[in-house]
């Protein structure tokens, strides 16, 4: 029987050959591409005849034709989807860049710093394309998108007026791909640095090629414009700030004062900088370990931030960092004044929701504080979000009254 139906599919899978190479999923693998999930794993391929790394048309075990993807033979990740059922190959990077540019330009979102393109979730397996005023910075973080880069490039060329295009490919997923670290220009000319670029009415300068992630947390602007509707006259603590982002805010709002603390000695004169461009005062900036900052600190704050690099970067760090996130939020609680607000994140893609409400009930109930949840936020509305792809998550955030 297996015999047979090996043989049948040889056969089948001749005729589907084409340019591209051909992979054949398992029987009733096809489900959860159907349903928007970019990625089928290691056990649900039947067949593959191609590259590694170069694109594949994708057929369901019976030959139904599914789409374009590409697959790594080294990762578990065996195939990655290029947009939704797609089966045109020509112009299909171009065209699934400008239909996510598309899709931005109705979120009305106040800067002209925004993210543009977030890989799986925008139909880009493995490409985010984050935009600075008239610069772009892209990461490639697997080897199909890598084999793709001329192409995302003269289609990112076509579909916006840029100046430059910066490449980070700094993630970690890289190793994982067989891939090294990759950093650059890809564009003759290059944007000078830092880049000016303004979220409301705060101006911030970004160093693309220096700077951390592409330079900017975007995915925490709605939350730095929503913190503004807490701070007027308010005293505001800034727990792992970076180059101000939250702080400036909440100065151009009418914060009493505000203190930031970071222990990056690059991002602090970042935060001067930006303070300075923005022509604002009563900002402390405190270049230090927010642990020991913490430690040593008596001041109390109307309104505390603590927004902290991913104490959980792999499952297995799970347990340290959790408590890591609990000692932080206790030791931040504790300077939030009674009636003030503690807005806490968390970026670990490893920590569920439902785990950082536990560990922000149990850092509340070690401090004997009765803490009420307001809200709750992920990224930033141009980070979009393919519902059927929970693994997109990462980012959360929690505003308590506390
Ligand atoms: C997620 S970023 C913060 C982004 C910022 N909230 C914004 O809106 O731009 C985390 C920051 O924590 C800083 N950091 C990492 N470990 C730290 C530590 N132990 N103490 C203080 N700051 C730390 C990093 O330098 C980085 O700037």
């Amino acid at each position: 029987m297996a015999h047979e139906l090996s043989t049948k599919s040889t056969l089948m899978d001749a005729s589907l050959a084409g340019p591209l190479g051909v992979v054949v999923l398992k029987e009733g693998r096809e489900k959860t591409l159907k349903l928007g999930h970019p990625w089928i794993f290691s056990k649900g391929i039947e067949r593959f005849s191609g590259v590694n790394g170069q694109l594949v048309e994708v057929f369901s075990y019976k030959r139904e034709h599914l789409g374009i993807g590409y697959v790594n033979t080294k990762s578990n990740i065996r195939l990655r989807m290029l947009g939704f059922l797609e089966t045109q190959r020509e112009n299909l990077l171009e065209r699934l860049i400008k239909n996510s540019i598309k899709k931005r330009e109705n979120l009305q979102i106040n800067s002209n710093a925004l993210r543009l393109v977030n890989g799986e979730n925008d139909g880009l397996c493995g490409l985010i394309v984050d935009l600075y005023d008239r610069t772009a910075v892209v990461q490639f973080g697997t080897l199909g998108m890598e084999l793709l880069k001329d192409e995302v490039v003269q289609a990112l060329k076509n579909s916006l007026d840029i100046k430059a295009i910066y490449e980070k490919s700094t993630s970690i997923s890289r190793k994982e791909e067989g891939l090294l670290p990759q950093k650059g220009w890809l564009t003759e000319e290059k944007s000078e640095q830092p880049i000016e670029i303004f979220e409301h009415d705060v101006r911030f300068l970004v160093d693309v090629v220096h700077g951390q992630k592409t330079g900017f947390f975007l995915d925490q602007r709605e939350m730095r414009f929503y913190l503004r509707s807490y701070v007027k006259d308010k005293k505001v603590l800034n727990l792992c700030a970076y180059s101000g982002g939250f702080s400036l805010h909440a100065l151009k709002a009418k914060a009493l004062k505000v203190v930031s603390v970071d222990i990056s000695g690059e991002a602090c004169r970042q935060m001067q900088e930006n303070t300075d461009l923005n022509g604002l005062e009563n900002h402390e900036i405190i270049e230090s370990d927010v642990f020991s900052f913490l430690q040593n600190t008596t001041e109390m704050f109307d309104v505390v931030i603590v927004d902290p690099p991913a104490f959980i970067k792999s499952k297995k760090d799970t347990s340290k960092g959790v408590r890591a996130y609990r000692e932080l939020n206790r030791m931040a609680l504790r300077r939030v004044q009674p009636g003030g607000v503690l807005m806490t994140s968390s970026c670990s893609y490893n920590l569920e929701e439902s785990l950082f409400d536990t560990i922000l009930l149990e850092a509340s109930l070690m401090e004997k504080r009765e803490v009420k949840l307001v809200q709750r936020h992920l990224m930033a509305p141009d980070h979009l979000k393919n519902i059927a792809f929970r693994e997109g998550e990462y980012l959360k955030t929690v505003v308590l009254l506390c």
